[in-house]
């Protein structure tokens, strides 16, 4: 794994907006995003290991975002392999390898399975003409992404009032996608659509997607942002001074139950509480189709040191248990609609989600 500081990595001239990840030169460049915004550095990945790890130390990270990455990194693995390699058997091997990544988000899952298929339709057609066949493909996937993402943004930027103060959780931005965002990508067509808009970022212990990378992004394209922290959302809606809340998601079964990051549960409840709307952004590739409810959505916990640590320091004693589920799922009737790149879905979700579907 290389490291890089801007301008040497080339992945400002090869996507729009702000920079996640590229493909370059036969290998993968990705902004680590554990280092922003107090560093804008970049590593270059040349293995299949690599690009797994980076998914789960969440260099990389956003539901979107993890399923391009584990495509390229499929057409990475096969890159690389040799004339006379057990093509299927790697080719499995590396599959496994990034399905094991992180649970919760479907993009993950829907990328894997999508690469799969096209290897499977392809596996005979020669090791070169199957290298290049994968890449394209991890190509397509992250291209459809940013279009996807604009669609998301013009469908909803309707919703968003001229003047409102827009709530959002963890990043669902550019970074999380292949650009432009979903929850993000909904602000940002309404800020080209000259509303006078204003976000309020929550911080989003533990890993502080908010703070950390929602911010920054936003400074970054001139969108007004102020930081709070998450127990103050509640209050912040009783003083009025919030219109309404918008979440990406990482998964969103049949009935509409999405789960998102922790704390997007408490926020769904509380602008409940306040009749202010609650929106979910997100394409198609994290609807699940196979789960009926919310219920079987599986949520990752991560490390004990998350939450005992803020900035690698310890606030607590180091040996006290701790729980950290990485997300919490919504169930549909606290959310006002679902805003996709095919169009605005509102309740009755299981309906409206299948007829969605349907039109795919
Ligand atoms: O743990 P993370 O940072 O991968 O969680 C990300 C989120 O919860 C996002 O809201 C979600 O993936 C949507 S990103 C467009």
């Amino acid at each position: 794994m290389e490291m890089a500081g801007r301008g040497d990595s080339g992945l400002e001239k090869e996507v729009s907006m702000l920079p996640a990840i590229a493909w370059k030169n036969g290998s993968l460049v990705m902004v680590d995003q554990r280092r922003l915004p107090w560093k804008e550095s970049y590593l270059t990945l040349k293995s299949v290991e690599e690009v797994a790890r980076a998914i789960e130390d969440m260099v990389i990270r956003g539901a979107p975002a993890i399923g391009i990455a584990a495509a390229y990194g499929l057409a990475l693995g096969m890159a690389n392999l040799k004339a006379g390699a057990d093509v299927e058997s790697e080719f499995d091997s590396y599959y496994q390898r990034l399905w094991r990544t992180r649970p919760t988000a479907r993009n993950l899952f829907w990328a894997l399975e999508r690469m799969k298929r096209v290897y499977e339709e392809n596996k005979m057609a020669g090791l070169a003409r199957l290298k290049r066949i994968l890449l394209a493909e991890a190509r397509a996937i992250e291209k459809e992404d940013l279009g996807i993402n604009q669609k998301i943004g013009e469908n909803g930027a309707s919703l968003i009032p001229e003047g409102a103060t827009i709530l959002t959780h963890c990043n669902a931005g550019a970074l999380a996608t292949a650009g432009y965002g979903t929850a993000l990508g909904v602000v940002r067509a309404a800020q080209a659509r000259k509303k006078k808009i204003k976000v309020l970022a929550c911080e989003t212990r533990p890993f502080l997607q908010g703070a950390r990378l929602t911010v920054w992004e936003l400074t970054h394209d001139r969108i007004p942002v102020t930081l709070i922290t998450d127990n103050m959302a509640g209050w912040l809606m009783r003083q009025g001074e919030i219109n309404l809340v918008i979440v990406g998601a990482d998964r969103i079964a049949r009935n509409g139950d999405t789960a998102n990051k922790i704390g997007t549960y408490s926020l769904a409840v509380l602008a409940r509480e306040h009749r202010l709307p609650f929106y979910v952004a997100a394409p198609l590739s994290t609807f699940d189709f196979s789960l009926k409810s919310g219920q079987d959505i599986p949520i990752e916990e991560r490390k004990a040191d998350e939450v005992r640590r803020v900035g690698g320091r310890l606030i607590t004693l180091p040996g006290v248990p701790v729980k950290n589920p990485a997300f919490d799922v919504t169930p549909a009737r606290l959310i006002s609609a679902i805003i996709t790149e095919k169009g605005i879905i509102r309740p009755p979700y299981t309906r409206e989600i299948a007829k969605i579907r349907k039109g795919q």
